[in-house]
């Protein structure tokens, strides 16, 4: 019952922060964007997903950013825009572009098709077999097929979303460059201009990570 009190409180503050922002166009002093924050709450961030430890609580499917137009100076998002439809990612990337300030950067860090293609191919039982601490699976799913399926359809998050698009460098680019961005690289795991980039990037071994300049 407290849980569920506390949920409603958390959820209840993520919304009225939503509103204030969006009508008053009040943002504090945060400059820097972290969406679908998850379980990496970072701090001088703006921390945007559906759980209630972020600062907004945002379904990003519905509802684009509340921040004003050129206002950020980076926005960071891991491992989550593969969460949305290949029109639904395009608009989000539309919106971080708007709300960048000029040669403000974007981060996204992504799984690999192919990378997750490669180890397929070559049945990389080590990748996906992979046992957590306390001796579970860490990638669901009985045979290396039915994992590998996981990044196209599976991985259930908060709020029960699951994987809807898998990207390679090439595709993601795309997006960015569809929205207006005027440079779009591919980095390497932890390279950056960020300073606070150690925080920021996880999972190399399954992920690209691509860095866009308004
Ligand atoms: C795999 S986690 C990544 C978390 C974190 N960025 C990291 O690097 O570990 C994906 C996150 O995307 C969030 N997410 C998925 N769909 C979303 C949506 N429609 N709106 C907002 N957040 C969403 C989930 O709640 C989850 O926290």
């Amino acid at each position: 019952m407290a849980r569920i009190k506390n949920l409603f409180k958390n959820i209840g503050r993520g919304w009225l922060l939503y509103f204030f922002i969006r009508l008053i166009g009040w943002q504090g002093e945060k400059r820097r964007v972290n969406l679908c924050s998850g379980a990496n709450v970072l701090s001088d961030y703006w921390n945007v997903d559906l759980e209630p430890k972020a600062d907004l609580i945002l379904d990003l499917e519905k509802f684009l950013l509340p921040f004003r137009d050129d206002s950020m100076d980076a926005v960071v998002c891991i491992s989550a825009i593969n969460y949305f439809t290949y029109d639904r990612a395009q608009k989000i990337m539309k919106d971080v572009y708007r709300v960048l300030k000029p040669v403000g950067v974007a981060r996204f860090g992504v799984q690999d098709l192919k990378i997750l293609a490669e180890k397929y191919l070559s049945r990389d039982e080590y990748f996906f077999f992979e046992k957590l601490p306390d001796g579970r699976d860490r990638f669901p799913g009985a045979t290396v097929a039915d994992k590998f399926n996981q990044w196209f359809f599976g991985f259930a998050s908060y709020g029960g979303k699951t994987s809807k698009y898998v990207y390679d460098f090439e595709s993601l680019a795309l997006l960015f460059k569809n929205a207006g961005f005027r440079t779009v690289e591919q980095k390497k795991y932890r390279e950056s201009v960020l300073a606070d980039i150690e925080k920021i990037d996880n999972r190399p071994e399954q992920m690209f990570f691509l860095e866009a300049t308004k």
